[in-house]
């Protein structure tokens, strides 16, 4: 019965073009005389977002590096950089940026409330208090973390998510007129994760109607935005923020699989950011996905986006010992992948096969 899943969802939501302008009230109605901390992609330090951001003289905004994949380290450092300016936990924390921001943002919300070090909260419903008002506001599309319960990150040992009830944002706002100047093979990547995501929670032992509905919508989404769209479009990013909305609601009832075990074992090993770390992955497996990968390649090829080969071919024994370990103990994604007898089906030796084509 492990697959009946009772998951806490987002709180509210808005959605549409313009919403952002609307963040300042919303966020007025849960202050005090505290303050709210905005964590916002640096990306945007000295763009027109960063001006736009309804911060008030108490506030702080932090812009935060996301050239690699989150860590636990960080999330300390900005938990501790937080709870130094009064002593005391902020009002609010709104997280604007991609994937990573959106993890930061969850992470550090448990992070204030949860003593210690958040590589002791990798897992499944382990912080015990409540998380502080958190936001997330996304300005890339794909990755579904605005709607999910996991914020990944890379700890000292292990990639894996602080998930559970106090994870998923209090608020999201889905205003696709954020979504501009992302560079071309970005976008691809980013909305592939979404794509992928689909493609897992469907061909998977724990798929179901709720899942399956969320993920063909998505898929159509995606489909037609990589058949006729492009980055600078307004009408594709609007469509993209939804299928990443719809994609990361049906992992959530359903499961990511093969893709992702192989992914987080690049993004452990080689810092690989997530989305691309997928495509290398996703471009190798179908013997799993054999449709699923047909169309990816056919969009990469249109599209002429750049998939990186050849990123295993330098590593060292120990490193691809430890890419095969960060792989097989993502046991979720293999009992959905390939049932209950995963073990029987797949080994090390398998492992490292497809790890070398990559
Ligand atoms: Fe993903």
């Amino acid at each position: 019965m492990d697959f009946l899943k009772n998951i806490q969802l987002v709180g509210k939501m808005i959605f549409g073009a313009g919403s952002f302008d609307r963040l300042g009230d919303i966020l007025a109605e849960k202050r005090s005389d505290s303050f709210m901390v905005f964590l916002v992609d640096d990306f945007f330090k000295g763009r027109e977002l960063a001006n736009r951001v309804p911060a008030r003289k108490q506030d702080q905004v932090l812009f935060v590096n996301v050239d690699i994949e989150p860590k636990t380290a960080i999330v300390d450092d900005l938990r501790d950089r937080m709870l130094q300016v009064s002593g005391q936990a902020p009002d609010g924390v709104i997280g604007i940026g991609g994937g990573s921001v959106m993890d930061y943002a969850k992470a550090v919300s448990v992070m204030l409330t949860n003593p210690g070090p958040s590589s002791r909260y990798q897992g499944l419903n382990l912080a015990k208090n409540a998380s502080v008002y958190h936001v997330g506001i996304p300005t890339l599309s794909g990755t579904g973390a605005e709607v999910s319960t996991t914020a990944v990150l890379t700890g000292p040992e292990k990639k894996l998510g602080i998930k559970g009830d106090f994870t998923p944002f209090h608020q999201i706002l889905l205003d696709p007129e954020l979504i501009y100047d992302v560079p071309r093979n970005q976008w691809f990547y980013t909305g592939m994760d979404s794509y992928i995501h689909n493609i897992e929670s469907l061909t998977g032992h724990y798929a179901n109607t709720l899942g399956n509905s969320l993920a063909r919508q998505s898929l159509e989404l995606c489909r037609d935005v990589f058949a006729n769209g492009n980055p600078t479009d307004i009408a594709s990013n609007e469509k993209l923020m939804v299928a990443s909305l719809m994609g990361g609601l049906s992992l959530s009832f359903s499961e990511v699989g093969a893709c992702h075990a192989f992914s987080y074992g690049l993004s452990f090993v080689l810092g690989t950011r997530h989305g691309v770390a997928n495509c290398i992955a996703f471009n190798q497996l179908e013997e799993y996905y054999p449709e699923g990968v047909a169309e990816f390649k056919a969009m990469v090829s249109r599209l002429g986006i750049d998939i990186p080969a050849g990123v295993t071919a330098g590593l060292s024994e120990s490193q691809m010992e430890k890419m095969i370990d960060t792989t097989l103990a993502l046991e979720h994604m293999w009992r959905h992948a390939l049932g209950q007898g995963w073990k029987e089906l797949i080994s090390r030796g398998k492992l490292r096969e497809i790890y070398q084509r990559m």
